[in-house]
């Protein structure tokens, strides 16, 4: 890679970063791509994030990408917010225009473009149970009601949490039926298209096993994990046991990573290269 003197500056701002796989993507995207920008990772301590905001101003930042635990204390610190993240509440990434820090969120588009790719599923006029409500349960569930499944059930260890997310869901989009539940989630398997896991269990080094069971899912039914390493988490082995289609979580990385490049270059990169950089970077760390 050369840096130069024109060289653009982006990151990520996240508190760990070291087992981050960003910088290897975007950077060799930009190198693909012959873009002068540098990814860089940065360490950033709760306390010192709107100092860190104020860098991207004074340094000329071109944005950076935000991960905990940061995803939700940023948005004050932004001069503006895209409609999603909004929405969401919580940004991934932020654009600098000229000194102005817009901030997106582009996990929902992300996770919505990689189940379309890989699966060509349409969520319009379905069934889905997402399971989890923190903040990439939320992503999912507001990419997944933009494309009106007919009936959506949001699962939570915690049911409080799915309560309250399924009804701030419901108010915006009274279209859809939503339902809260435990992860006691049997009886409502038989009916569902498009299962989710938006939770860490099966994440390397988080507790194992099986988030919820889905024995009861019909053969035509479609199982998505966004843990995405390992590849292969508990619940996609499971799921490919049973004979169902899966959609693993490598694609949302991938796709939300595309996506936030695109917002700071405009330019496109390959979802295949990042893939490979991907799962090589993965295996390296
Ligand atoms: P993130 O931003 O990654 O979604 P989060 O906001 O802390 O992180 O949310 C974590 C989600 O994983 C929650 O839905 C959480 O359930 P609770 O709301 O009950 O805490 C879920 N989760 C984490 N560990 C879990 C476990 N061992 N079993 C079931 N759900 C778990």
């Amino acid at each position: 890679m050369k840096i130069t003197g024109r060289t653009k500056v982006v990151g990520i701002f996240g508190d760990p970063v070291e087992h981050s796989i960003s910088p290897y993507i975007h950077n060799a995207s930009f190198e693909a791509l012959g873009l002068d920008y540098v990814y860089v990772p940065f360490r950033v301590k709760k306390e010192r994030l709107p100092q860190c905001v104020e860098a991207i101003r004074a340094l000329n930042m071109a944005g950076v990408n935000v991960t905990i635990p940061h995803k939700e204390s940023i948005i004050e610190l932004l001069d503006e917010l895209d409609n999603e993240a909004a929405e969401i509440g919580a940004v991934n990434t932020v654009v600098n225009t000229r000194g102005r820090l817009k901030g997106y969120n582009t996990d929902c588009q992300g996770y919505l473009n990689s189940l379309t790719e890989e699966t060509g599923f349409d969520p319009t006029g379905k069934t889905i149970i997402v399971v989890g409500a923190g903040g990439a349960g939320r992503a999912v569930v507001y990419g997944l009601v933009k494309r009106k499944p007919e009936r959506l059930i949001i699962a939570n260890r915690t049911i409080e949490r799915a309560r309250s997310l399924a009804e701030e869901v419901a108010e915006r989009y009274g279209s859809v039926e939503l339902v809260a539940t435990t992860l006691k989630i049997e009886q409502y398997l038989p009916a569902c298209h498009l299962l989710v896991n938006t939770t860490s269990v099966g994440m390397q080094g988080a507790k194992g096993g099986l988030v919820v069971p889905i024995e009861g899912l019909p053969e035509d039914a479609i199982v998505s994990d966004i843990v995405y390493k390992p590849l292969d988490t508990p619940l996609i082995k499971e799921a490919e046991r049973l004979g169902l289609r899966v959609h693993r979580g490598l694609g949302m990385l991938v796709h939300q990573a595309a996506l936030s490049f695109e917002l700071w270059t405009g330019k496109k990169p390959s979802i295949e290269g990042m893939k490979f950089t991907a799962v090589q970077s993965m295996e390296a760390l």
